[in-house]
């Protein structure tokens, strides 16, 4: 049996993400959990941003942003950044997390976070009201003590990485589990069952 309970904003798990926007001397971190990628060439991320806070304008005014997926250690700081406004806080100071200089785009990463993406606003638009902003990834950046193999991204332990996984509906941050299985593979097993 299921119930139903009208049109709802639950989703579930979601990637908390960090997005700073601004500059080295002047940069803000919002916490965005709605967030996904849109195409795969050029590798595009769009995130969902309320217009009531401070970041949406800056993205549009800056056409540039970092991504910066928070792991389990930050889950204090990465709530207090979704909590907050850069409108009256300095976040970076507040939180203690770190600037780093981004390769491309002039707004920084954070140090603390294990995957960082570099962004440039590539097209924007509005739901309600809630922003959608398509950043073109330009400059992708992991902690190589979290990689297998230095020469591939795809290498990365995500139990190292320890992503903070945010379940929208509940409003509770949870860890990673255990690996399931291999995906794009493990459907296979049903192949040919007919044949
Ligand atoms: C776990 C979590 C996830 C959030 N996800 C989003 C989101 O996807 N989009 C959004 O607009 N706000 C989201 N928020 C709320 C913003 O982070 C919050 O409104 C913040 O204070 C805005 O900061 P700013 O004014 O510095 O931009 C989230 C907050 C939390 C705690």
């Amino acid at each position: 049996m299921k119930t139903t309970f009208g049109p709802q904003k639950v989703m579930f798990p979601c990637p908390t993400g960090l997005v700073v926007t601004g500059t080295m001397e002047n940069a803000n971190i919002v916490t965005i959990a709605w967030i996904s990628l849109l195409t795969s060439s050029p590798p595009t991320i769009g995130i969902s941003v309320g217009s009531r806070g401070f970041s949406g304008n800056e993205i549009r005014k800056n056409g540039e942003f970092t991504v910066n997926i928070a792991s389990f250690d930050i889950m204090v700081e990465a709530d207090f950044c979704g909590i907050t406004s850069g409108r009256d806080r300095d976040k970076f100071r507040e939180t203690g997390l770190t600037k780093m200089e981004s390769k491309i785009v002039k707004s920084p990463i954070i140090k603390e976070c294990p995957l960082n993406l570099e962004c440039v606003l590539v097209e924007s638009g509005t739901f309600g009201s809630t922003n959608h902003f398509a950043g073109k990834i330009i400059e992708t950046h992991i902690d190589t003590d979290k990689l297998r193999d230095s020469g591939d991204y795809t290498s990365f332990d995500i139990a190292a990485i320890n992503p903070l996984i945010y379940i929208g509906g509940a409003r509770e941050y949870r860890k990673i589990g255990e690996k399931a299985g291999d995906a794009y593979n493990i459907g296979k097993k049903l192949l040919n069952q007919e044949d």
